[in-house]
């Protein structure tokens, strides 16, 4: 799926159910209850219900939604009973959960461009909070390698030292980073 341009999960020399994969085994195990901030496909939150508790889910876009629901490898977003999908702004939604009450966190945004406050100090306290003591979180920025994803890790690597994380590495494969409480 393609939004304002972007490719929504990797597809060169990788597929999306790898590049998923790679993402979930960044934070492994998957334990407890899961917050996937960003639904898209669910393909993440699809991977952690199968060893998590319960998954909470956020997506903005209706319309992803509704590509989700005609999607086939999207169905168990809608039949599992682990999975628990909100609709709205995971900015604002976030700040309703209460402390500690996550285990792990799947933070898979738009790019940096499209969805700069999901990249913010703020938000990453916010992510820090609902975190449990010991949990861990994932953050999906881009090809460590290019130009524009370096720099916007390099930057995301600071902000969520100062969000409070005792622990922050770039996972290469995963294209992402992983922070740890
Ligand atoms: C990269 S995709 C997530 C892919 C997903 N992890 C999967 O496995 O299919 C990012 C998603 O975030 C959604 N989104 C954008 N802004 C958002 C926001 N503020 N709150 C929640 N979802 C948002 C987009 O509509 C898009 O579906």
């Amino acid at each position: 799926m393609l939004i304002a341009g972007f490719v929504m999960h990797r597809i060169k020399d990788i597929d999306p159910m790898q590049d998923t994969v790679r993402k979930i085994a960044a934070i492994s195990p998957i334990v407890g209850r899961v917050l996937d901030t960003a639904t898209g496909l669910g393909y993440t939150a699809i991977e952690a219900a199968e060893t998590a508790d319960e998954v909470v889910t956020i997506e903005l876009d209706p319309g992803v939604q509704e590509i989700a629901r005609l999607n086939p490898w999207s169905q168990a977003l809608f039949y599992s009973p682990k999975i628990c999908q909100i609709m709205g702004d995971a900015y604002e939604v976030v700040q309703t959960f209460e402390d500690g009450s996550f285990s792990r966190v799947i933070h898979d945004p738009p790019t940096f461009s499209l969805a700069g406050e999901l990249y913010s100090g703020a938000f990453y306290q916010q992510l820090f909070r609902v975190l449990k003591r010991g949990g861990r979180l994932y953050h999906y920025i881009g090809d460590p390698n290019s130009k524009a994803s370096g720099g916007v890790t390099k930057g995301a690597l600071k902000r969520l030292q100062e969000a409070g994380f005792a622990r922050v590495v770039r996972k290469q494969d995963a294209y992402g980073v992983v922070a740890y409480k």
